[in-house]
């Protein structure tokens, strides 16, 4: 029989190659696993408690009911606003970052998260997810500033994903590989079930919202019929799987080998980078990509080196296997030279600013 390891045990063995660990970041992560569970019992009742209701509804019991993005997103603050591991926090549920109430004492990290994923999907029965990356504090303050939220992907502590999916899993990374873990809800707890994930050699889908092909660019439409084995060199082609949440998408292909791609468009001229979140998706999701052996871009370079200008600025997003990301950039450059003429400027926008 295998070996049973808790999520738990898994962050601490880990930490033991840290010699200057001090066990408070092995127990923000314990949080992270904590709150999965909290919000995994309530996305598997969804349908039941009338918990789809609008905010002010009340369900059965006459409680106060919440979306459940809102649920999610409150669930995870209240988890992490007193531990004093974290300076702040900032969610894609709120505007401006969020800091710490006063009456707690404040830590070392940052952590960033997307409370649900796809949630277009809850209303459906069909996977969401949630999503978090965790940043060390570099301000010199006591409590924590925007500076602190803002930093590049490339700096990332560690960071992760759950998914709710025909079983609750969560997937992280501390930067020594990509770890899985599988929720047994009858003992409550993350069982390690997929050790140091890699991206399969072989590839086998590619994912993206084809419905909105009409407004791709042409060096994209190309990188597509290129995956379908129709354009360049005929290779075999992959077979095309969307479920609409980045995070289910983005695992399925963890798993078997492929690419995800949001590209940006030129639907309107002055806003050519996408519909993905750099700060609460496609940081957390490039490290793990670049974790697993894969690689992450926005079409012309690495996610993870792009420097943040705002919280909540959209980025386009490839991601999946090196070879098939490479070569979005590689279409891109051929025959998007328009496009990036607009794109170009909101990758250096920081370095203007300062
Ligand atoms: P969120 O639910 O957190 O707002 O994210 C939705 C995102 C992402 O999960 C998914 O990949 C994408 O939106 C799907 O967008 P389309 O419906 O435009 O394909
Ligand atoms: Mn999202
Ligand atoms: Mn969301």
């Amino acid at each position: 029989m295998a070996r049973i390891v808790t999520i738990e045990r898994h962050i601490l063995e880990q930490q033991k190659n840290h010699p200057n660990a001090t066990g408070v970041f092995t127990n923000l992560l314990y949080d992270m696993a904590l709150a999965a569970k909290i919000i995994a019992r309530e996305t598997t009742r969804a349908g039941l408690v009338g918990i789809l209701g609008a905010s002010e509804d009340h369900n059965v019991y006459g409680e106060q009911q919440q979306k459940l993005d809102i649920f999610a997103d409150r669930t995870i603050f209240r988890i992490n606003d007193h531990t004093g591991r974290l300076c702040a926090m900032a969610s894609e549920e709120h505007e401006e970052i969020i800091e710490i109430p006063m009456n707690f004492d404040t830590g070392r990290y940052v952590l960033l998260y997307d409370p649900l994923d796809g949630s277009s999907n809850i209303d459906v029965n069909v996977s969401v997810g949630t999503i978090f990356a965790i940043h060390r504090k570099i301000s010199t303050g006591e409590r924590g500033t925007l500076e602190d939220v803002l930093q590049a992907g490339r700096r990332l502590v560690a960071a992760g994903y759950v998914i709710y999916g025909s079983s609750t899993m969560m997937v992280y990374s501390a930067g020594q590989g990509v770890h899985g873990f599988t929720l047994d809800p009858s003992v409550g707890e993350f069982l390690l079930s997929h050790e140091n994930i890699r991206a399969p050699q072989n590839a086998l889908y590619y994912s993206a919202n084809a419905g909105y092909e009409k407004y791709w660019t042409p060096g994209v439409r190309r990188y597509a019929k290129w995956l379908q084995g129709i354009e360049g060199e005929g290779r075999k082609p992959l077979g095309q799987r969307y479920i609409g949440s980045l995070v289910s998408d983005f695992h399925r292909n963890l798993l078997r080998g492929g690419v995800f791609f949001y590209p940006g468009d030129m639907q309107d001229p002055s806003k050519p980078y996408g519909k993905m979140r750099l700060m609460f998706e496609a940081q957390a999701i490039g490290f793990l990509a670049e974790q697993a052996g894969g690689y992450a871009s926005d079409g012309v370079g690495s996610v993870l080196d792009l420097e943040p200008y705002s919280l909540h600025q959209r980025v386009p997003l490839f991601v999946g296997n090196r070879d098939l990301v490479e070569k979005a950039e590689e279409y891109i450059r051929l025959y998007d030279q328009e496009w990036l003429e607009a794109y170009r400027p909101f990758r250096t926008l920081k370095m203007e600013r300062a």
